[in-house]
């Protein structure tokens, strides 16, 4: 800590108070209060008393002083530090210790991130703080730098269909912000009605709640999203079309014809989120909604599942009709995502290395489903697996009456994560089942790990 970074300190002695004892009294202040927090230096006693217009032993008297209390360290000609223990009364409020890591985890919603190609994305990052423009390291654009923009409207037309202009195109900090920055759109616009699929990802939920509107429940059946009883008051709807989270299943052709249908009739917007898509292993990709109706649906798509989360990096394709309003929203929220990161992407989109690294990943997950689904068959013949199809999770169907929570928690106590379907539900169903991922679990690891979790669920059904 530099004299100049001490300067909030104010030395104002109370009445009685000698100026050691304030000093004493200001610092000791700081340290509990969190503002110098442990093995923080503190300025050299010659430079305080300066700085403080006092003489230098008040300083080291008052050094010495909070030495003694435990408050400081003191080293021969090093600086003084705060000590460890100092925030006692901090410490106390400490929250629990974390919860034991788990030996085998299952979570869906994790991809792996040891597969993520860093050295080639900080080639990318090189390249980009080399030749970046001095003008980009300003205030950027809301709806996103033109560079990434051109770049994935290449990429999501060769690759999902969407009819990407980079006029429609607006980059966010990954789906959740999307899906809130839409949910902002739709609240000035007067919506109140937001479906969802049941299940869906909680996070979604909490979301639409926390910015007021009314969530709608609609049920998934091996088809996907049911529509009959959608109602036609309903302002939107965000659906999973290409495997559906948390159950796996593909949005059947029908039901796509039926959900384009709705939107005309009602004027109801679609929100397509295609979070996993590019992990499809048994058939062709679908191609998105967007694709068939770019008038009628939002597109988002994020790298939080090919590449990794921490990137916090998606992107929105929005209906002409409402890309002004969402370039608004995205000022609004937080001006605009962070312009490095955003050309990063680019290059590496540029250079080949997404694709070359979606098809890597893509062999990778294979195997492992394949292995997860051999050993399950194998252990709980009797139990069936859905959403096979596509991404890093599957669903195993419990039978009726089974409670899946309360697998997941003896899995737990085995010290072994898996997701129970039931905590993504809104409306109770009769039969539950675990949703199984296996993006963060090594091929080699999953045979065991799976054999764990079954005869964990052996012991329940
Ligand atoms: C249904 C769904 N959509 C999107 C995402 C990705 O969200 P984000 O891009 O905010 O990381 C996930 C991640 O688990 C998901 O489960």
């Amino acid at each position: 800590m530099e004299v100049d970074e001490a300067s909030w300190l104010h030395l104002e002695p109370r009445t009685g108070e000698t100026l050691r004892g304030a000093l004493e009294r200001t610092l000791r202040e700081a340290i509990l209060s969190g503002a110098l927090r442990e093995g923080v230096k503190l300025p050299p006693s010659r430079a305080l008393a300066r700085e403080f217009g006092v003489s230098r032993g008040v300083v080291t008297d008052a050094y010495e002083q909070l030495e003694a209390q435990g408050f400081l360290v003191t080293r021969p000609r090093a600086a003084t530090l705060v000590a460890p223990i100092a925030r006692r009364d901090a410490d106390r409020h400490q929250q629990e210790p974390p919860a034991a890591t788990p030996r085998y985890d299952f979570t869906p919603t994790t991809p792996d991130v040891s597969l993520f190609p860093l050295s080639h994305w900080l080639g990318a990052v090189q390249h980009v703080a080399r030749h970046v423009p001095r003008a980009t390291l300003g205030y950027g654009e809301p709806q996103g730098e033109r560079a990434l923009r051109e770049a994935l409207a290449d990429h999501l037309g060769r690759t999902r269909g969407v009819i990407a202009d980079p006029e429609q195109l607006l980059i966010v900090q990954g789906t959740a912000q999307g899906v809130d920055l839409i949910l902002r759109v739709l609240l000035t616009r007067g919506a109140s009605r937001f479906a969802v699929e049941d299940p869906s990802h909680t996070a979604q939920h909490h979301r639409i709640r926390a910015l007021g509107f009314e969530l709608l429940p609609q049920p998934v059946d091996d088809h996907g999203l049911v529509l009959s009883g959608l109602d036609a008051d309903a302002d939107a709807v965000l659906v999973t079309p290409a495997h559906q989270f948390p159950a796996g299943c593909v949005l059947s052709g029908e039901r796509r014809r039926e959900l384009l249908a709705w939107s005309r009739k009602s004027d109801g917007l679609i929100i397509e989120d295609d979070y996993d898509s590019e992990f499809r292993y048994d058939r062709e990709p679908v191609r998105t909604l967007q694709g068939l109706a770019p008038e009628n649906v939002v597109h988002i798509g994020t790298v939080s599942k090919t590449l990794v989360p921490a990137l916090r990096l998606g992107w929105l394709v929005v209906p002409p009709s409402l890309i002004e309003e969402a370039r608004r929203a995205k000022g609004l929220i937080d001006d605009f995502s962070p312009a490095l990161d955003q050309l990063t992407l680019a290059e590496f989109l540029r250079r080949g290395h997404y694709d070359r690294h979606v098809r890597r990943a893509r062999k990778v997950y294979r195997a492992r489903r394949d292995r997860l689904i051999a050993t399950l068959e194998t252990w709980l013949p009797e139990l069936s697996i859905e959403g096979v199809a596509a991404g890093v999770h599957l669903l195993l169907r419990l039978p009726d009456g089974v409670d899946d929570g309360a697998i997941a928690e003896a899995a737990r106590r085995a010290r072994i994560a898996v997701s129970p379907l039931s905590s993504f539900l809104l409306t109770p169903a009769a039969s539950g089942g675990l949703v199984i991922g296996y993006g963060s679990l090594q091929e080699s690891a999953i045979e065991e790990a799976t054999r764990a979790l079954a005869q964990v669920i052996r012991t329940q059904i």
